[in-house]
């Protein structure tokens, strides 16, 4: 039996919101039963910006606790810190060797990070899709979950895995990894503006539901949140020209698993207070254990430092295997 071997990351920068959840962790619990799985918190992204030590600290446990509170089991996927496993940093300088220059350059998320002070950012935020890609092939990871801000990253990763392959003559070292991503709330949208992500750094907290968020907040935020002057339409392609209805609509449909039509049976013509209402109950039916379940586990640290020290051990045995036969093939000499 051929299993897959599926990695994905969260950078540790901040609260998680539902963007986060239905377009990645969500889908790791899923895919825990049948691969091979390593979820890991990637810390050294998240110092291609600055972070306070103490915040990153914290949020690399929260990040670890929100994983375990959204269903990853320790038992049957490895979770880890990233900077607990030296390979990553490792294979990242190798495969930085690899990547060419013009292909970083068109890579739109630093494009957007730096915007027009790109002179003066980190070059870690520059290089930062090479350690990406260090993530995933130092364990020849074959499937990649992510949100569809990802996908040009990925993308990059198989070009970088390719040309290693060609260079050293290694056909089928790396394999080359596919982006799993969900349709539909692959991209879940503010809340305010349904043109930008739904992202950590808004600086409004009303444009995002965060795994945190108690059941009141939930409600005051679907309440205020931006929709159309108009009644709920009646058709799909009606949903599809008003990007935040649309984007509730994923929601709702992400959070329930209801189908857009049951929705539209169910709310069409009316005005949006009903199903404002059912929404915010059922993001609180979803959400609300895992930010309990995160301040839970957030006060037994101890835990936690155990998941990822055993995660971390798990994750440098493999890596080591892989990482053995890159400095082979490359022509490092062996001790
Ligand atoms: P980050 O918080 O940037 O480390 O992202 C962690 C994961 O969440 C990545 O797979 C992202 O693609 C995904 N993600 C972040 N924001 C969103 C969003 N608004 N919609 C869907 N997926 C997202
Ligand atoms: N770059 C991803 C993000 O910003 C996080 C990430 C780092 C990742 N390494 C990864 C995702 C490896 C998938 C696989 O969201």
């Amino acid at each position: 039996m051929n299993k897959k071997t599926v990695l994905s990351g969260v950078q540790p920068t901040g609260d998680l919101h539902l963007g986060n959840y239905l377009g990645a962790i969500k889908n790791f619990a899923k895919m825990q039963n049948e691969n091979d799985c390593l979820f890991c918190v990637v810390d050294l992204h998240a110092i291609t910006i600055f972070q306070d030590p103490l915040e990153l600290r914290n949020n690399t446990y929260e990040t670890t606790a929100a994983y375990l509170a959204c269903g990853i089991d320790p038992k049957k996927s490895i979770i880890f810190n990233q900077s607990q496993v030296p390979g990553h940093a490792e294979l990242a300088w190798i495969l930085n060797c690899i990547c060419r220059v013009g292909w970083l350059n068109r890579m739109t998320q630093f494009k957007e990070k730096s915007g027009k002070n790109s002179e003066n950012m980190s070059s870690g935020l520059f290089t930062y899709p090479t350690l990406m890609a260090a993530d995933i092939l130092l364990y020849k990871a074959t499937h990649v979950p992510v949100g569809s801000d990802q996908k040009q990253h990925l993308e990059l990763t198989r070009d970088i895995a390719q040309k290693f392959n060609n260079d050293y003559k290694s056909e089928n070292f790396f394999p080359l990894p596919e982006p799993y991503i969900e349709k539909d709330i692959s991209r879940v949208m503010s809340l305010r503006d349904g043109n930008s992500k739904m992202s950590k750094s808004d600086p409004s907290d009303y444009s995002r539901i965060n795994l945190k968020d108690d059941q009141d907040t939930i409600v005051k935020k679907i309440k205020k949140s931006k929709t159309a002057d108009t009644t709920i339409p009646i058709s799909d392609d009606q949903i599809n020209k008003i990007p935040e209805v649309s984007n509730l609509f994923n929601i709702f449909v992400g959070v329930t698993g209801l189908t857009k039509s049951e929705l539209l049976s169910k709310y069409a013509g009316q005005n949006f207070s009903n199903f404002k209402s059912d929404l915010s109950d059922a993001l609180i039916e979803k959400v609300c254990p895992i930010g309990n379940e995160v301040t839970k586990l957030m006060q037994d640290k101890k835990y936690l430092n155990q998941i990822m020290y055993e995660g971390a051990m798990k994750a440098r045995e493999k890596s080591a295997i892989v990482l053995k036969d890159v400095y082979d093939i490359i022509g490092f000499v062996k001790q």
